[in-house]
C-alpha cells in the first residue's frame, strides 16, 4: 500500500497544471477497438457523439465502473455529464462530477484511502479507456499538455481561498 501511494504521488505531483503524469506509460493506439464506429470522434456532429457515448461509450465505460463497485450498475448518462444531460449541452467537465484538489494539495488529498482507492482506479482503468473511446492521446506534461485527463471530467478546486 505505502509503495503505491508513493508511487502515485510522484506521478501525480511530476505536473503542475493537472494531476496526471507519464506513469501510465500511455500508449494511445486506438485504433483497434472493434466496436469503434466509422467516423473518428473529432470529426463526429454533436448528434453522432450522442449516439456513440449511448452505443458503445456507456456500455463499456459501465462495465469497468460496475467491475469496479456494483452501484454503477445504474450508471446513466448524469453519471458523468450531470445536469447537462437533462439541459442536453452534456458540457465537459461536469461540477456535478466530485470536484479535485488542486495538486498542491493532492498528497494530503490521497491520505485517505478512499481517495487513493478512487484515484487508483481513475488513474489505471477509467482515464486511459476514456481517452482510448474518444480517440484522444492522453495527457502528458511534457509531449502532450493539451491531452485527454482528469479534467475533462471533473472540476478542479481553487486552490487558496
Ligand atoms: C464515463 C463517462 C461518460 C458517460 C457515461 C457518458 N459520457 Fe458523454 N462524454 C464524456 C466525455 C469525457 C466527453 C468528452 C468531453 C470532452 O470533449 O472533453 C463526452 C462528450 C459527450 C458529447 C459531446 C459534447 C460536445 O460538446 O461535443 C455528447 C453529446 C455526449 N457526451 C452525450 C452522452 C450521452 C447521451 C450519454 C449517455 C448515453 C453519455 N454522453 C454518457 C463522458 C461520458
Ligand atoms: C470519463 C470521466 C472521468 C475521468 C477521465 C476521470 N474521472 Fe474520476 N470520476 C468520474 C466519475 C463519474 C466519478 C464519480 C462516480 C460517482 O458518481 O460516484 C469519479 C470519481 C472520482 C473520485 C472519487 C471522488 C469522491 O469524492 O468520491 C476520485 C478521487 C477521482 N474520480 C479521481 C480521478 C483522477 C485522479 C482522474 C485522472 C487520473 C480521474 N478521476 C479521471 C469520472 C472521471
Amino acid at each position: 500500500m505505502k509503495r503505491t501511494s508513493d508511487t502515485i504521488t510522484t506521478c501525480l505531483s511530476a505536473c503542475l497544471g493537472l494531476f496526471v503524469a507519464a506513469c501510465a506509460g500511455s500508449d494511445s493506439d486506438p485504433g483497434t477497438d472493434p466496436d469503434k464506429e466509422d467516423v473518428a470522434y473529432d470529426e463526429m456532429s454533436f448528434g453522432e457523439r450522442a449516439a456513440y457515448m449511448d452505443a458503445v461509450v456507456l456500455p463499456h465505460m459501465k462495465e469497468i465502473f460496475v467491475a469496479f463497485d456494483a452501484k454503477f450498475e445504474r450508471m446513466e448518462c448524469k453519471t458523468c455529464h450531470g445536469s447537462g444531460a437533462a439541459n442536453g449541452t452534456f458540457a465537459m467537465p461536469s461540477a456535478e462530477v466530485p470536484p479535485l484538489p488542486p495538486p498542491e494539495e493532492f498528497e494530503a488529498y490521497l491520505e485517505d484511502p478512499e481517495h487513493l482507492r478512487w484515484t487508483q482506479f481513475m488513474a489505471d482503468q477509467v482515464w486511459p479507456e476514456m481517452a482510448k473511446l474518444l480517440e484522444q492521446p492522453t495527457y502528458d506534461p511534457e509531449t502532450n499538455p493539451e491531452g485527454f485527463s482528469c479534467s475533462n471530467c471533473h472540476t478542479i478546486k481553487s486552490g487558496v481561498n
